[in-house]
């Protein structure tokens, strides 16, 4: 779920440029007289756009601070209470108690935890609801329905934590989520001439799920998530993965609907074989349209990142196809933080 200034056009975009299909909406003609709400799908991925439609709203409070950005991450779970049970037994701070939602399609139930900055986890049951969305939501039926753009699935979300709280954060969601720290990578590995992060990524038990978190390192000049917790006023998401079978169609199609993705010089493509060896895209398509490639011990991915998708420079989206390879395009860093780092420096912020 993201908070936006405005969830009417903030749905339009998100139709328009990256092709999702309208399913439900909430608001005041659905009886919830403080906010609006429009749940919007492609495949796998379900965005929740909401707003506050009036001042005196703790939404508005969020807008004032961070601008647009993810307020909840939602996991579907088997059982909301016991997993509400469970995670603030082990010391996750509540944000809401399992509470029964239910209309004639029948029932969710859903309670939630705070992680870092104002985000939280979801928990949400789901197995007994037949209805198009959630309870207090109507079908969103639209004259207007741009088609798809082949985007399946959250591949990972990233957050960005403040200086010495990656670690702490780490703990988190290995004590109270029973995750797994599966990669981590240090200033070493992710460092330009200018600025330097440490990441790690946590995973669930079935690996289907992963969180990679981020803090800033020590540079020569302000770093990437610097820059963001900033512009954010905070520690929140840093950038949203999605996951497509065909890379090149979808980066062709989202490009044409006007999706702006980072600039890599063309330099990136003249040693990209010896590097990454034989893949079965055209290196020509994916030079024209800014793909990086990167290769690891069980395969290869392709991906690409978009700039900001707000004014202020926080939230972006991954555009990512595996095809084997289940890490996150460690070879990529350089080229890719440089990149950055040149928009960065268009902005004043380097
Ligand atoms: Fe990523």
């Amino acid at each position: 779920e993201l908070y936006v200034g405005n969830a009417k056009q903030a749905a339009h975009f998100y139709k328009t440029a990256f092709g999702f299909q309208s399913l439900a909406y909430s608001g005041p003609e659905t009886g919830v007289k403080d906010r609006a709400s429009y749940a919007i799908r492609q495949n796998k991925l379900t965005l929740l756009l909401t707003t506050p439609i009036r001042a005196n709203n703790p939404i508005a409070d969020h807008i004032f601070k961070h601008g647009d950005g993810v307020k909840a991450l939602a996991l579907t779970v088997e059982d909301a209470t016991s997993a509400w049970e469970e995670t603030t037994k082990r010391g996750g701070k509540s944000y809401m108690k399992p509470k029964t939602l239910s209309d004639k399609h029948g029932e969710v139930v859903m309670s939630g935890i705070h992680t870092y900055g104002d985000v939280v986890h979801l928990f949400i049951e789901r197995e007994n609801y037949r209805g198009p969305f959630m309870p207090g939501f109507r079908k969103w039926e639209s004259n207007y329905n741009p088609p798809e753009t082949g985007l399946q699935y959250v591949d990972h979300c990233v957050g960005n934590v403040a200086l010495g709280q990656m670690n702490p954060w780490v703990k988190f969601y290995e004590d109270v989520m029973g995750f797994r720290n599966i990669l981590s990578f240090d200033d070493k590995d992710i460092s330009t001439e200018y600025s330097a992060l440490m990441s790690k990524v946590m995973s669930n038990g079935n690996g289907f799920v992963k969180f990679p978190i981020n803090e800033p390192a020590e540079g020569k000049k302000k770093s990437q998530v610097d820059e963001y917790l900033e512009f954010y006023d905070g520690e929140g998401v840093q950038h949203v993965a999605m996951a497509t079978n065909n890379i090149i169609e979808t980066v062709t199609e989202l490009q044409k609907r006007g999706v702006e993705f980072l600039n890599i010089p063309s330099a990136y493509y003249d040693t990209l074989l010896d590097r990454v060896g034989h893949i079965d895209e055209e290196l020509n398509a994916l030079k024209r349209l800014g793909i990086l490639v990167d290769r690891d011990d069980e395969g290869y991915l392709l991906q690409i990142f978009t700039k900001p998708i707000e004014d202020r420079p926080t939230l972006f989206f991954e555009i990512i196809q595996r095809k084997g390879a289940k890490s996150f395009g460690k070879g990529n860093f350089k080229a890719l933080f440089e990149a950055i780092e040149r928009e960065q420096e268009a902005r004043g912020n380097l």
